[in-house]
């Protein structure tokens, strides 16, 4: 995407090859905030990938990465894709054009179901804390960051029970709407427990100073109908 929000696999931007050379390339994974809600480019990035398994794909259904960015930080990428054979089969990318069609459709609605849900989950006795980005409080210095560079807080999101993993355990155990699933931005909302999977081989001092606790669970909010969502975290929670 150029700084005109267009995509395309590489374009000529402010900084040119000179230019890059003279200072460290900044590459952004842009996965969580998609190219709806955030544009890296425009904010100095060389580079900006996606796993475009997530939001881009959105339904689940197909595994796949993209790398966007200037033409001359982009050579290397292109030879590289030449040269281990990367390239995407046409079904995929078949698949990834006809999701691109709704992509600023889902993400949009599952960040409004996600709003409704972390606001919900901030409000309840048995959560210790939400990690949303639009919840961040007015003196936290990530909120001047979040409001200059993002056009949302999208969909996925952490959150903390009071307690540890056997808290975190009996609330994923008690859903019944959300699955429990370590993938993150299709149509269907997955929780999972990050310090047992996604995270599990991270050392555990490492992720005590990340703040991926035992208690810490992982939502990737869809477009289902949001009360549904809320009330099957409110029957869970009471399981807790
Ligand atoms: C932020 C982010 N980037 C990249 C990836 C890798 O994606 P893929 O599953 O398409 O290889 C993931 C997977 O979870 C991710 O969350």
């Amino acid at each position: 995407m150029d700084g005109r929000g267009r995509v395309a696999t590489s374009s000529s931007g402010p900084d040119d090859l000179q230019q890059i050379h003279r200072r460290p390339l900044v590459a952004v994974d842009n996965t969580f905030l998609g190219p709806v809600f955030q544009r890296p480019l425009e904010h100095g990035s060389d580079l900006v990938m996606y796993s475009l398994t997530k939001y881009v794909g959105g339904h689940s259904d197909l595994v796949a990465g993209g790398v966007i960015g200037f033409r001359e930080a982009m050579k290397p990428v292109r030879q590289l894709r030449s040269a281990i054979g990367t390239q995407l089969d046409p079904n995929t990318a078949w698949m990834i054009m006809r999701s691109m069609e709704t992509m600023a459709l889902r993400m949009r609605a599952a960040a409004a179901n996600a709003a409704i849900v972390a606001k919900f989950l901030a409000a309840h006795p048995k959560i210790a804390s939400v990690n949303y980005l639009g919840l961040l409080a007015d003196d936290d210095p990530r909120r001047a960051v979040f409001r200059q560079q993002c056009g949302s807080a999208g969909s996925t999101f952490s959150f903390c029970v009071k307690g540890g993993q056997a808290e975190a355990f009996r609330l994923l155990n008690a859903l019944q709407v959300m699955k429990l699933a370590v993938s993150l931005g299709g149509t269907e909302t997955l929780i999972s427990h990050p310090a047992s999977t996604t995270h599990s081989g991270v050392p555990a001092a490492t992720r005590a100073r990340l703040g991926v606790t035992e208690a810490m669970i992982r939502l990737s909010v869809g477009i289902e109908n949001a009360d549904d969502l809320v009330a099957d975290l409110e029957q869970a929670l009471a399981a807790v």
